[in-house]
């Protein structure tokens, strides 16, 4: 897959991970404390991937304008990490509170995703040329591996 094939597949997991998430309620406690465990891996080892090597490579390459859409996106990765999903997961699964937040974390990605897609990504296409984006691809493919392993290290840890 080339990097942007990759991140839009990343987007589709996440994506239907909310959908999951949407669909439970109070009662289902166990399902939502998955959800959760899934849904923090997946989101911390895309965001890693973007900022280790696809934004800068995108950054690198593209002008002024490019450089709105990376801190754009950065910033929005900021919040989601230290404030709307750490909040999420202080809540209680069973509350009645939990939905509501969760709903907010899941317009607030949708909302990031769909700027990516329709800014950033196409951007890249052409800026970076296929020959690059395989190259960043697989350099993410590896990268995935490691943070992979390295999550549930410290899970079991
Ligand atoms: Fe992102
Ligand atoms: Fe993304």
């Amino acid at each position: 897959m080339n990097a942007i094939e990759l991140l839009k597949h990343d987007h589709e997991t996440l994506k239907q991970v909310f959908e999951r998430l949407g669909k439970t309620t109070e009662r289902g406690v166990k399902t939502r404390g998955e959800l959760m465990r899934h849904l923090h891996e997946e989101l911390t080892i895309h965001t890693r991937l973007e900022e280790e090597i696809f934004y800068p490579a995108f950054k690198a390459a593209s002008g002024k304008e490019g450089d709105i859409l990376f801190h754009e996106a950065t910033e929005e990765h900021r919040a989601v990490e230290a404030l709307i999903l750490p909040d999420l997961e202080k809540t209680e699964p069973s509350s009645v509170e939990f939905a509501g937040r969760a709903k907010v974390l899941k317009d607030m990605v949708g909302h990031h995703i769909e700027e990516e897609e329709q800014e950033m990504l196409p951007k890249a296409g052409e800026l970076l040329g296929e020959e690059r984006l395989e190259e960043l691809g697989a350099q993410m493919e590896t990268r995935r591996k490691e943070l992979r392993r390295q999550l549930s290290g410290e899970r079991a840890a």
